[in-house]
């Protein structure tokens, strides 16, 4: 394929205001939305503002919205697009925006604070962790994760509520409580009610759009959200932890 020059639409500002502006680039064959952005930075605008690292789609930086649809720029080819449509790309729309392409993404590092690390039974020392096979294995697709944050941008109950932020930590940090829940060493029994009643898991209403955005293709809702509502519900409406929690609370 020869190349070709492509429409581009790119949001242009900071927190104070702007605006979308439109160029013309050169794309060449085989070529990524990050290599057009870099093109136009090279001979067009120096001072655009776009945050990438690895270009291989492992680093998680380079997170942004492409027609409005969140993707990582540097794992979208640009043949996905017709040569004569407009591609427009915006910063990604939950968080805030510090220049150009880039946001402000430490809500998700607040939120990863919140939530109780990983907890081995006390005598166990490094080295002496044995798990089975199969439990690696069920935790395994949650380490995949590199931390785009596309999951919660894309997140309807902060993408459309900036309210929800306090209360909600997003399908990300949900999935963390889950790995660690399922994971057998773990000493902290109270993850799903956490999940629940600190995390904001009864906000999430089961859209899988999380899981329809992430590059590494982990079932965020089907491997970990679902299967820790249905713990916490579980355990709340089970009669012998409903009776073992009001004894727990009355001595
Ligand atoms: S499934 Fe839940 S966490 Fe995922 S996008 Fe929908 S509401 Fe958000
Ligand atoms: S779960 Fe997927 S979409 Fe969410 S931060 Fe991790 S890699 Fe990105
Ligand atoms: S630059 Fe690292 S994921 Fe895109």
């Amino acid at each position: 394929m020869a190349s070709y020059n492509a429409k581009l639409r790119v949001w242009r500002g900071d927190l104070s205001g702007g605006e979308l502006k439109d160029f013309t680039v050169e794309v060449n064959d085989g070529e990524v939305v990050l290599d057009i952005i870099h093109r136009l930075q090279a001979t067009q605008t120096p001072d655009l503002a776009v945050r990438w690292n690895c270009k291989a789609g492992k680093c998680g930086s380079c997170s942004a919205e492409i027609n409005g649809r969140p993707r990582l720029l540097c794992m979208t080819r640009m043949s996905t697009f017709d040569q004569d449509e407009t591609v427009t790309v915006t910063p990604m729309r939950t968080f805030p925006v510090m220049r150009d392409l880039v946001t402000d993404v430490s809500f998700n590092y607040e939120k990863a604070r919140q939530i109780p690390s990983f907890a081995p039974p006390k005598d166990l020392q490094p080295g002496e962790y044995r798990m089975q096979q199969e439990d690696v294995n069920r935790s395994q697709e949650f380490r995949k994760c590199i931390e785009c944050f596309l999951c919660q941008d894309v997140c309807h109950v902060i993408r459309d509520h900036e309210d929800n932020k306090e209360a909600y930590a997003g399908p990300r940090f949900l999935m963390r409580q889950a790995e660690l829940d399922m994971h057998p060493l773990d000493t902290l029994d109270r993850r799903p009610e956490q999940a629940q009643d600190d995390n904001g898991l009864g906000l999430c209403n089961i859209t899988k759009c999380c899981t329809e955005v992430c590059p590494e293709h982990i079932k965020i809702t089907d491997n970990a959200l679902i299967p820790m509502k249905e713990r916490a519900a579980d355990r709340k409406y089970d009669p012998v932890v409903w009776l073992g929690n009001k004894l727990f609370r009355r001595s």
